[in-house]
């Protein structure tokens, strides 16, 4: 049985302090251990939230990094920082970060070689745009993407990664994918994972959907059978939202 995973990917909002206090009321929630839940705030809060963190059972994820452990790469964070502070996951070729800061399949998989070399969990992300759905390159796409990412990983490596299918025309938007939309790409990249990897792989790795989940669309996408979790933004700042998210999957 994959665990439901649902993680809230802060982008770049929340001040320390912000961050901070949402998880001390997100705390006083106690969601139980069905789901399993994951913020991932900004750098500079990831210290602080560790801090909060612990002791409950909220997992603690970043948004990015980069693939070498130290050297001249200003501006970077490495691996080994995160892990420093207590990092579990990290999101890993987000849209944003591939459509504004020029990150390729390669550069996703150099980065995913590197968390998982620092016992980092990498989450993920792949996804098409609009005008590749709209020309039925979706599943072509998410392939290409998937297989990028996961270029010469074992078959025990990808059973423990967790990938978010996160179809660009539906992020911030408001336009969710039907049920039926993103349970069918979800199934077919744990098809390419299963003629890649094997099918232990393939039942194991967890697949989540992120687009414009709420908690009034959670259960339909997570009742899915390849859909085994949500990446959220928007909302996952608003501890009630992001709580009732949680709460409807379980
Ligand atoms: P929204 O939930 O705001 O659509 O964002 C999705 C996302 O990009 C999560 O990584």
């Amino acid at each position: 049985m994959r665990q439901i995973i649902i993680a809230g990917n802060w982008k770049m909002h929340k001040t320390v302090a912000e961050a901070v206090s949402f998880v001390e009321e997100l705390k006083q929630k106690n969601h139980g251990t069905e789901v399993e839940a994951v913020v991932c705030p900004t750098f500079t809060a990831l210290a602080a939230v560790a801090e909060a963190l612990k002791g409950s059972n909220i997992a603690l994820g970043a948004q990015n990094m980069h693939w070498e452990t130290q050297g001249a790469y200003t501006g970077e964070i490495s691996p080994a920082m995160l892990k420093e502070l207590g990092v579990k996951y990290v999101i890993l070729g987000h849209s944003e970060r591939r459509q504004f800061f020029g990150e390729t399949d390669q550069g996703v998989n150099l980065k995913v070689k590197a968390a998982l070399a620092f016992g980092l969990v990498p989450i993920v992300c792949v996804g098409e745009t609009l005008e590749q759905r709209e020309a039925g390159t979706t599943e072509e796409i998410v392939t290409l993407q998937t297989e990028g990412a996961l270029k010469d990983l074992t078959p025990e490596q990808v059973a423990g990664l967790v990938i978010a299918y996160e179809p660009i025309w539906a992020i911030g938007t408001g336009r969710t994918a039907s049920d039926e939309d993103a349970q069918q790409v979800n199934q077919s990249i744990r098809q390419v994972i299963a003629q890649r990897f094997g099918s232990a792989a393939a039942e194991a790795v967890r697949i989540q959907y992120g687009g414009s989940v709420k908690p009034g669309n959670a259960r339909g996408l997570m009742s899915q059978p390849d859909i085994d979790g949500g990446l959220v933004g928007g909302a996952s700042l608003k501890v009630e939202d992001f709580a009732g998210i949680i709460e409807n999957c379980r």
